[in-house]
């Protein structure tokens, strides 16, 4: 079943001489249960594509498909509501809240969001990604592999069928980003998450099922 389709995608900025084309014509279909690398040079459009597919910004032209429903036909508030119950975020800052535990900042969003928090589900997520010892303390008791674990828990506490994750190892070793990549393909399976990561490292983009190709706002590979 496809999940998440853009078609005809474009996101323009400016206009005239200095007019840039970050996406120009992006036809893309992501199965449920999918997990794709997105990578390509520095400026190429993947960050766009991300915050489109995410429907954190609105295209130029053409859709977006998630769940069968054309995203950018909702209005600004249905648009922020069907984002939070549908996709889950993990960007390169990992932007914990600094005051509450490990803990409270992974349930945050679902609290947020007014829903009960559902215990079992979410310790399940804490132990795959191996936190159940790291539940008490605070974000910065923690290094930087773990933070990012707690950034990836919170995304997939809320049950996302989505997640959208751009260069969520950009900041550790390659040691702990394999590790971090793993943990994160492990629990978008379990739990039949679908799952598009930008990222810059080849050997990363090789765990994914399948890598997208971005050159110029247009895909060149798939
Ligand atoms: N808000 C913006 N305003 C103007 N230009 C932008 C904006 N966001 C991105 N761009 C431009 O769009 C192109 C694609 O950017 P981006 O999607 O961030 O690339 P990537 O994530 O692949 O490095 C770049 O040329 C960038 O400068
Ligand atoms: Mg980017």
């Amino acid at each position: 079943m496809t999940i998440l389709q853009t078609s005809g995608l474009k996101k323009y900025y400016g206009s005239g001489d200095t007019q840039v084309k970050a996406l120009d014509g992006m036809n893309l279909n992501i199965e449920q249960g999918e997990f794709v690398a997105i990578v390509g040079t520095s400026g190429s459009g993947k960050s766009t594509l991300l915050h489109m597919l995410g429907g954190l910004d609105r295209p130029t032209a053409g859709t977006v498909t998630v769940d069968g429903k054309d995203i950018f036909t909702l209005k600004d508030e249905e648009l922020t509501i069907f984002r939070r119950r549908k996709i889950g975020f993990v960007f390169q800052a990992y932007n914990l809240v600094p005051v509450l535990s490990v803990w409270e900042n992974i349930v945050l969003p679902i609290q947020l969001d007014g829903n009960k928090v559902d215990t079992d589900f979410v310790e399940a997520v804490v132990s795959t990604l191996g936190l159940e010892k790291k539940l008490p303390s605070l974000p910065n008791q923690l290094s930087g592999g773990q933070q990012q674990r707690v950034a990836i828990a919170r995304a997939l506490a809320t049950k996302p069928a989505i997640l959208l994750a751009d260069e969520p190892t950009g900041n550790l070793d390659s040691k702990t980003s394999q590790d971090v990549l793993s943990l994160m393909k492990v629990t978008g399976q379990k739990f039949g998450q679908t799952m598009v990561m930008i990222t810059h490292n080849e050997e990363i983009a090789q765990l994914a099922d399948r890598i997208i190709r971005i050159e110029d706002g247009r895909i060149v590979e798939r």
